[in-house]
C-alpha cells in the first residue's frame, strides 16, 4: 500500500513552519492516531496561547507532523514530537527535532530535556542518536493501559552543539 512516505524524498520535499490555530484540527487527528492517551485540543491551544515554540511539518498541503517545546530559565523542554503514522521512517522526526533544538540553542537555552516512555524504543533511539542521555526517571509519570508507566528523563547539552537541519 502506498503511504505518504512514498510520495516525497526524505529530508527534502517537506516544509516546516510555525503552528497556528488553523492547524489544530489536523494536529489533533495525528495526535489521536499516535497516542493511547492523546493531548486534548485545549492543550494545543494553550501551548499556542502561552507562546511555546510549536512547529508543523507539511507536504503537498497535508500535515505530517508537529513538535511543541517550551523555553525558559536556560532550559528547553520538548513536550511533544509526533509524525503521522503513514509518514514515519522518512526522516521527518529527525528533521523536526533538529530544527526545534537549533531554535532552543539560538534562543540561548543551555540544555534540552524531554520525557520518553521506556517502551517507546523508536523515539528513545532517535533521541540517543542525537546525543540525549538519561539523567533521571519519573516514577509513574505516564498513564498506561495497566496503570502507570515511568518516564525516562533525557537531557542534551546545547552549548556549542550544532544540529543538522
Ligand atoms: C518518534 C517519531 C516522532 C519518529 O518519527 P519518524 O519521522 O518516523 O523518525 P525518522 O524517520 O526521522 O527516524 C529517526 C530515527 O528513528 C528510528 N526509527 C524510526 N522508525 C523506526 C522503526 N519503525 N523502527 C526502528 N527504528 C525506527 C531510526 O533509528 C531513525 O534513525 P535513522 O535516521 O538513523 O534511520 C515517530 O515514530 C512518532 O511520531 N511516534 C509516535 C509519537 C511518539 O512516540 N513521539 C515521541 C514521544 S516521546
Amino acid at each position: 500500500m502506498a503511504t505518504a512516505a512514498d510520495n516525497f524524498t526524505p529530508k527534502r520535499d517537506f516544509t516546516l513552519r510555525t503552528m497556528t490555530e488553523a492547524d489544530i484540527a489536523a494536529v489533533i487527528r495525528i495526535e489521536r492516531e499516535s497516542y493511547a492517551f492523546p493531548w486534548t485540543e485545549g492543550i494545543f491551544r494553550d501551548c499556542l496561547r502561552v507562546g511555546y515554540f510549536c512547529r508543523v511539518v507539511e507536504a503537498g498541503g497535508e500535515t505530517l507532523g508537529y513538535a511543541v517545546m517550551s523555553c525558559g530559565a536556560g532550559e528547553a523542554h520538548i513536550l511533544n514530537l509526533c509524525v503521522r503514522p503513514d509518514a514515519r521512517c522518512a526522516g521527518i522526526g529527525r528533521r523536526l527535532i533538529s530544527q526545534v533544538l537549533n531554535h532552543a540553542r539560538a534562543a540561548g537555552m543551555d540544555d534540552a530535556f524531554l520525557e520518553v516512555r521506556p517502551s517507546n524504543t523508536i523515539a528513545a533511539h532517535l533521541y540517543q542518536s542525537l546525543g540525549f542521555a538519561q539523567v533521571g526517571t519519573r516514577r509513574g509519570y505516564y498513564q498506561a493501559a495497566d496503570g502507570r508507566e515511568d518516564a525516562l528523563v533525557l537531557r542534551l547539552p546545547l552549548r556549542d552543539f550544532q544540529m543538522p537541519g
